[in-house]
């Protein structure tokens, strides 16, 4: 088992996680108010930004090949270096999602 760090930019969090365990599980353990919801790699909301570092996060459904490279599932994600990651930041396929949904609900408005 190898131990890494995991730092949250923009806040003063950091935590150590070994590459047998998930990030998620251990910002839960430490008390780190990262977001979840399914826990089991399909929702996105545990989502964050790799801004250093590397993952392996093989069932991390909710991604692209691509987005696997830039986004960590933290539910899913088990570190493979120190890392810093950028909490919050979802990647581009559920944002598409949100600004289709938000245009779905303008035009519902519109018809009322
Ligand atoms: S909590 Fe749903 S994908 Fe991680």
């Amino acid at each position: 088992m190898t131990e890494y760090t995991v730092e949250f930019v923009g806040t003063d969090e950091e935590i150590t996680v070994s590459d047998k365990e998930t990030i998620l599980s251990r910002c839960i353990d430490e008390g780190i108010a990262q977001e979840y919801s399914c826990r089991v790699g399909m929702c996105l909301a545990c989502s964050a930004e790799i801004v250093d570092g590397e993952v392996t996060q093989p069932a991390a459904r909710g991604l692209t090949d691509e987005e696997r490279e830039q986004y960590a599932l933290t539910c899913m994600a088990r570190p493979q270096s120190d890392l810093k990651l950028d909490r919050g930041k979802y990647p581009p396929s559920i944002e598409s999602d949100v600004v289709r949904r938000e245009q779905a609900d303008d035009g519902a408005a519109a018809d009322d």
